[in-house]
């Protein structure tokens, strides 16, 4: 049995989602599968979490420490919900999504989700596990109450999102970025 606490958020919001809603069967496709979604585990850092996410982007050299510390950061925010995929048969992280919850002013204090990092372990792919991770955020927007999610992606996953729901909105296409060589370097301020 595991803590509660270790988790980033709380499980039962995950074992409560009603997958009508997204009119999809995933959720029994994945215990047919033995995976099994769940909230991020501090944890996981043994269960191959950062390989999996190194497979999306640069991970870099980030000790147990780093990753427990950054872990208690985002549970405290209480805005971050990352979702795992846990393959049952190894304990092994075999897919993670990430979705940041960021409360508004605008549209009666609403809420907006953000959806970043979704990456299936290649072990996995098309299997349908990214599909289910897409949806799950899905739901847990709604759950939220949000009115609307978004996110960037590359132009060969445009069809993958589309195909989820996700629509390419008339002139806001546009993803604009602003990257930065070091961290903490001193800036000027344009
Ligand atoms: C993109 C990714 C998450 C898809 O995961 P997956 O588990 O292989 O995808 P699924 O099996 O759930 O595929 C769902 C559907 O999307 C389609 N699809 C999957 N990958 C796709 C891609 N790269 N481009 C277009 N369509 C794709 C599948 O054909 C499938 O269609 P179907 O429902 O008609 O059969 C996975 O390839 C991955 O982790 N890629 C590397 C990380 C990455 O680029 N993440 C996206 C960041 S925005």
């Amino acid at each position: 049995m595991v803590a509660n606490d270790t988790y980033l958020f709380d499980p039962q919001v995950i074992q409560n989602l009603d997958w009508s809603l997204v009119g999809k069967d995933c959720d029994l496709k994945l215990s047919e599968k033995g995976l099994k979604l769940r909230p991020l585990r501090i944890d996981d850092f043994d269960h191959g979490h950062l390989d999996v996410l190194s497979q999306l982007s640069v991970v870099g050299t980030i000790s147990r420490k780093d990753y427990e510390e950054r872990f208690q950061l985002m549970k405290s925010s209480q805005l971050m919900r990352i979702i795992i995929l846990e393959d049952l048969n190894t304990n092994q992280v075999a897919a993670s999504a990430t979705l940041l919850f960021e409360p508004k002013f605008t549209h009666e204090c609403a809420w907006v989700g953000h959806v970043q990092d979704v990456v299936v372990d290649g072990k996995y792919r098309g299997q349908g596990l990214g599909k289910a991770l897409v949806l799950c955020l899905k739901l847990l927007v709604l759950h939220q109450g949000a009115y609307k999610m978004d996110l960037d992606c590359a132009d060969d996953k445009i069809s993958f999102y589309k195909s989820l729901g996700f629509t390419q909105e008339s002139g806001r296409a546009n993803y604009l970025t602003c990257r930065f060589e070091k961290k903490n370097q001193n800036l000027t301020v344009l």
